[in-house]
């Protein structure tokens, strides 16, 4: 089934089988799965595609699968809508979320990435799963894992949010603690990779795994109606998503499944850990470590794995990267809910408050098409809001007890 045909790496090119392995033995940079896009331009149509059930599995042909996928058959093809009051608080004419925080199985785009490593671990043959996770990773991981049977060792940071450890536990995989920032955590991960014969995801299988954040891309274009908007906004942590979204736009022009149009890619990072759009506003792809200190902790990787790649992207594409502070994150958050009604969890804020950034410094220009995309729930990092919300005080169950306390209020907003 797979129009796959090599790893490539991304520095010096050298290719290698479709075998478990994340890094060039010459150079140690990242391995890119590459298709074979004419055999695929000859015998798939775009209508084909926009036929099939609404998953991120009807784009399987670029996704790097021998078989079937064996597990989370119902993940992706989340919701793509028009923003229009949203659009009105910032000044911007169109903006379109990108809602995975609603996404399946565990509400966030990391069940995308991992629905293709587990598929792959299994035709690899792999009888034990890991991964290392700032939250959203463990939650996909563990949860995919039971649907699939296998056993799966998940390591975290011990600061994680409170409600991704519990949504973690939950599923039954084995959750380790560690004593120490992602990078530490991921470290660890490794060295466990190299002993043990486990499919991690994302060590020895990241480059099957990240394929999978392509489909965000697929499906923003299929959504606009096979059309390519004119910036994105995306949230970086390892710097995966944003150059897996690019790479997918890139694929699609090459088909002809869309207009060959200019897209900027904006990178969103928070302040407390801005090591990617640091380098951007440097104009370097070098990525100087930082340690994370914020409370959007899904973002907190201090030192991101494909940070100079997405530079690149952000650079190359005319886009430019932003942070924000922990408040403006909660503000982000607020805003989306207020005008939206769609929860997110702080790298959504951070989203948010990024494009509003952008747009107030003249980054961004809001007279043309913009996609924000939201990648994860706000029901999963409620602890960043709740800190900065005192508990209204109850009142008694009597009418007079409704009106002094809010009547006035409503009376004095609609005067
Ligand atoms: C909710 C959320 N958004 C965005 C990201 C960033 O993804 P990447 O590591 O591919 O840059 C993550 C990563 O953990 C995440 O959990
Ligand atoms: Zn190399």
């Amino acid at each position: 089934m797979t129009y796959a045909l090599h790893l490539k790496c991304r520095d010096c090119g050298r290719t290698y089988d479709l075998k478990p392995a994340a890094a060039c033995e010459e150079c140690w940079a990242p391995l890119e799965v590459v298709y074979d896009y004419n055999r695929l331009r000859g015998t798939v149509a775009r209508s084909e595609i926009a036929s099939r059930p609404a998953t991120m599995w009807r784009y399987r042909e670029l996704l790097p699968l021998e078989d079937e996928p064996a597990i989370s058959r119902h993940t992706g093809f989340t919701p793509l809508f028009r923003a229009s009051r949203l659009e009105r608080a910032l000044g911007a004419r169109e903006i379109y979320v990108k809602n995975d925080a609603v996404n399946h199985p565990t509400l966030s785009f990391k069940d995308r990435v991992v629905a293709v490593a587990l598929s792959k671990a299994r035709e690899f043959g792999f009888d034990t799963i890991g991964c290392s996770s700032t939250g959203n990773l463990a939650n996909a991981v563990s949860a995919q894992a039971a649907a699939a049977g296998v056993r799966a060792f998940i390591f975290v940071p011990a600061d994680i949010e409170r409600e991704k450890i519990l949504s973690t536990e939950v599923f039954g995989a084995q959750l380790v603690r560690v004593d120490g920032n992602y990078d530490q955590v991921n470290r660890l991960c490794s060295e466990i990779a190299m002993k043990y014969p486990w499919g991690m995801v994302n060590v020895n299988l990241r480059s099957y795994y990240a394929e999978g954040s392509k489909t965000v891309g697929y499906e923003v274009a299929e959504q606009l109606g096979w059309r390519l908007p004119e910036n994105i906004v995306i949230p970086m942590a390892g710097g995966a998503l944003i150059t897996k979204v690019h790479k997918a736009f890139e694929e699609l022009k090459e088909l002809g499944w869309v207009e060959p149009a200019a897209v900027r890619f904006f990178g969103a990072q928070a302040t407390g850990c801005s090591p990617i759009t640091a380098a951007a506003r440097r104009g370097d792809p070098e990525i100087i470590p930082q340690k994370p200190n914020t409370i959007a902790k899904s973002l907190a990787i201090g030192n991101p794995a494909d940070g100079p790649f997405a530079v690149k992207t952000i650079l190359g594409t005319g886009g430019a990267g932003e942070d924000v502070s922990d408040k403006e994150i909660v503000e982000g958050i607020r805003l989306l809910a207020e005008t939206e009604g769609v929860f997110t969890e702080t790298a959504g804020g951070v989203t948010v408050a990024v494009a509003r950034k952008l747009i107030r410094r003249g980054l961004l220009d809001p007279r043309q098409s913009i996609v924000l995309v939201i990648t994860g729930n706000g029901l999963k990092t409620l602890s960043a809001l709740s800190a900065s919300r005192e508990e209204s005080s109850a009142i008694r169950a009597k009418l007079s007890d409704f009106e002094e306390n809010y009547m006035p209020a409503v009376t004095a907003a609609t005067a």
